[in-house]
């Protein structure tokens, strides 16, 4: 049968999803799991505040049973992700010295992406380290640190894995924007300097009827700079219930964004951010919206399966 895996295969590409080991308890979750995707990403499972609860003490339980399902099923890994302004521990934020956060930040990642190294196909690195203006979020690490952590970052991350695509990642940057440009931008200083970066990752997280129209020219331009480029976190919501008119735009506005990664040689696959929307993350961060994923709450198949697969 025709999976989406199966589609994307035949176009050198990888379809992913965000994986809760737990959701593989039920039958219909696995089987999707199974059936339809070729690359896997733990939806929180190797977030700082999982894998490194006390200071210079891992744990990577959780985000082995992430890798091992991946292995298990031939599918690839992605790394999802090193440094974020959320889910970090709480021992984090009482460091109150920049170089002392540097060194931590460093053995985070030394730690972390060794373990994983020989596994992932690539790590987010950073994740969004951008304003929607631009400028740099002000995190404890760019607080602390300074500009210098994103590239600190990705030279740990380069040492500790040399094998593993180094990507930068973030969320209302699948237009051609302020804060899209801001990346570009320092994609470019990278290249520039020797700082190593391979990959940018477009979460992807739109409202129903909002696939920017130049989604396709913006992950071209990052592509014209030498790196990879991947839709990362794909999710389309809309205030529920949703009607059928409503799951026809989606349908279309997913066919969009498979398009557009379809049109894009360096674009390396789409990855959807969970499977059914049953336990999408939509419903509890944008209150009244929802019905966001391919699979409905009891594991049919929505039109937007349709539009995916017309996409690849
Ligand atoms: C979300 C998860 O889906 C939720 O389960 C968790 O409670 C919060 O984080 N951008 C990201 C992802 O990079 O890690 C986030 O995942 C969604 C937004």
């Amino acid at each position: 049968a025709t999976t989406l895996q199966s589609l994307a295969a035949a176009k050198g590409k990888t379809v992913g999803f965000a994986l809760t080991s737990s959701y593989l308890s039920e039958p219909a979750y696995k089987n999707i799991a199974d059936t339809e995707f070729n690359l896997v990403v733990a939806e929180n499972a190797m977030k700082w505040s999982e894998t490194e609860p006390s200071r210079n003490s891992f744990s990577y339980a959780a985000g082995d049973a992430v890798a091992d399902y991946a292995a298990s099923g031939g599918k690839e890994l992605y790394g999802h992700t090193l440094v974020w302004h959320q889910q970090y521990p709480g021992w984090v934020d009482g460091i109150s010295s920049g170089t002392d956060l540097l060194a931590a930040m460093r053995n985070h990642i030394t730690n972390v992406a060794g373990h994983y190294a020989g596994q992932v196909v690539a790590w987010d690195v950073v994740n969004e380290a951008f304003e929607d203006n631009g400028s740099r979020r002000q995190s404890i690490f760019q607080q602390r640190i300074g500009n210098s952590y994103i590239e600190e970052a990705f030279r740990a991350a380069r040492a500790a894995d040399p094998a593993a695509k180094l990507c930068i990642n973030d969320y209302s940057t699948d237009a051609i924007n302020a804060k899209s440009t801001a990346i570009y931008n320092l994609v470019q200083d990278f290249k520039a300097r020797g700082v190593p970066i391979d990959c940018v990752g477009f979460q992807a997280h739109l409202i129903l009827g909002q696939v920017p129209s130049d989604l396709q020219a913006n992950l071209q331009r990052f592509a014209n700079l030498g790196v990879d480029v991947r839709i990362t976190e794909l999710d389309v919501r809309l205030p529920t219930p949703a009607d059928a008119s409503e799951l026809a735009t989606q349908r279309s506005d997913y066919q969009k964004v498979f398009t557009a990664c379809t049109n894009v040689a360096r674009c390396t696959g789409v990855t959807v951010w969970g499977i059914t929307d049953r336990y999408s993350w939509v419903p509890d961060v944008f209150p009244g919206y929802g019905a966001a994923l391919i699979w409905d709450d009891n594991y049919a198949r929505k039109p937007a399966y349709d539009g995916a697969a017309a996409g690849f």
